[in-house]
């Protein structure tokens, strides 16, 4: 590699560089080229005046086609208006691959179908580029906030013989013979991981083949998900609230070019600090109430404007605490003081958001784990396994799952997850 970054040509200012990228767009004015080149971490125009390069470089700048690879050297200047802050005075070019002249994503506007059908193409651009790279920041963060705590990562399987989600939206494939189900959540075995090792959590793929087209949900979307052995649902929450404020701050101070890319208001995130307001869910209901005046049956879970109408009380992530035992899933503990409740909590984002955490205390007691899952009629054999952890030295102990995509697109400022991740699932969605 002998070539510089263009992130780094501060540090190369009067230096004879080579940038090793792609033609972004152009612009001529007969005696001098304007390129604009990329190379994954940012854009810079090169100058190319007819009498710094041969006359041969100078006619294949006229007819670079846009996307074409090429190795541009010269010297960097610091520039105020150009993008970046520094441009290039060109003394070389090469021709690395040219380009068909047909690259599909021109500098107009492009609808939102064709770009996901060229989103192997549509990656290269700079707002997909600044999204892809939060992300990678808010993975990096999430990790080294619970790496820092004595954490270790363990990784559940993707092929699971039982539903942990409910068996509404499972993925279902052949296991040789026998039925088999993707993962929607590593949960149940980070339980048997957190009663081996303490404090553990997973980082990956889960599937749910849910029928909703919404611009929160993903068919294939990842997860993470921590469950900690003797702690409770307060603590279980105070880790939550820690978390989501240690990654929306490492994201301020590592990315404000890219959120800026995104035209994000930074103001907003600049706000969530932990410790988060918390509201129970018969709160939630009289606010809903109050607000818009409508009446929602208790037990019955809340939609996505529901959630927004409670989000928009606060200017922080807030906290949906004891929901009715029959909105949830069947390992929840009910609340000992109020069985009819359970210890549990959604965390709803800001700005519309909608919920991106999901978490609970966990159901200790193995005849009432039992007694659930036959309430629930899920197929008891393939939750044997299961229920050995509280055959074997049951302890109280919580965990949640937080949503990477849902997590980015609030961060980012995203009217839809589909921009969050490399290439999404969506339910009329398998290509590219
Ligand atoms: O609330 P959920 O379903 O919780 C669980 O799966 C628990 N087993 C987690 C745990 O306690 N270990 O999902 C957790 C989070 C949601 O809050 C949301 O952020 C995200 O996963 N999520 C989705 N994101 C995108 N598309 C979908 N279809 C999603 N479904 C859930
Ligand atoms: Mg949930």
């Amino acid at each position: 590699m002998d070539h510089a970054a263009i992130h780094d040509l501060g540090r190369h200012v009067g230096e004879t560089v080579t940038l090793a990228g792609w033609l972004y767009n152009k612009r001529s004015s007969g005696k001098i080229h304007f390129l604009i080149v990329r190379d994954g971490t940012g854009l810079c125009q090169c100058v190319m005046g007819r009498k710094d390069v041969t006359p041969e470089e100078f006619e294949l700048g006229d007819h670079l086609t846009q996307e074409s690879a090429i190795r541009v050297t010269g010297t960097v200047r610091a520039e105020p208006r150009a993008p970046g802050g520094y441009e290039m005075g060109v003394s070389k070019l090469e021709l690395v691959a040219e380009a068909a002249p047909d690259y599909p994503i021109t500098h107009k506007e492009h609808g939102v179908e064709f770009l996901m059908d060229n989103r192997h193409l549509w990656m290269r651009t700079p707002r997909q580029v600044a999204i892809l790279r939060i992300r990678h920041t808010i993975v990096e963060s999430i990790r080294t906030f619970l790496n820092d705590r004595g954490f270790t990562l363990v990784d559940p399987p993707i092929l699971t013989p039982s539903a942990a989600e409910g068996t509404t939206n499972l993925f279902e494939t052949d296991y040789f013979g026998e039925k088999a189900y993707l993962s929607q959540s590593g949960q149940l075995y980070m339980e048997a991981a957190a009663m081996a090792l303490g404090k553990v959590y997973s980082f990956g793929p889960t599937f749910r083949a849910e029928k909703s087209k919404t611009r929160r949900h993903l068919i294939e979307f990842w997860m993470c998900e921590p469950e900690m052995a003797y702690w409770n649902q307060d603590d279980n929450m105070r880790l939550q609230e820690g978390l989501v404020s240690h990654v929306v701050q490492t994201v301020l101070a590592r990315h404000q070019a890219e959120l800026k890319e995104l035209g994000r208001d930074t103001s907003l995130l600049e706000k969530v600090t932990a410790p988060f307001p918390r509201v129970t869910y018969d709160e939630a209901l009289k606010l809903i109430q109050e607000r818009e005046g409508r009446d929602i049956p208790w037990g019955e879970d809340f939609g996505a404007p529901d959630e927004t109408t409670i989000a928009s009380a606060f200017d922080r992530p807030v906290f949906v605490t004891h929901y009715p035992v029959q909105a949830k899933a069947f390992y929840m503990k009910p609340d000992p003081k109020r069985p009819e409740v359970v210890l549990c909590d959604d965390l709803l984002a800001p700005e519309g958001y909608g919920e991106i955490i999901g978490g609970s205390q966990r159901q200790d007691d193995l005849d009432l784990l039992e007694q659930r899952i036959k309430q629930h009629k899920l197929p008891e054999q393939a939750y044997g396994w299961y229920l050995d952890l509280r055959r074997y030295g049951s302890v109280p102990h919580s965990g949640f799952g937080i949503g990477l995509e849902r997590t980015v697109a609030w961060i980012c400022g995203l009217d839809h997850v589909r921009e969050t991740i490399p290439f999404a699932r969506l339910l009329n969605r398998i290509y590219p």
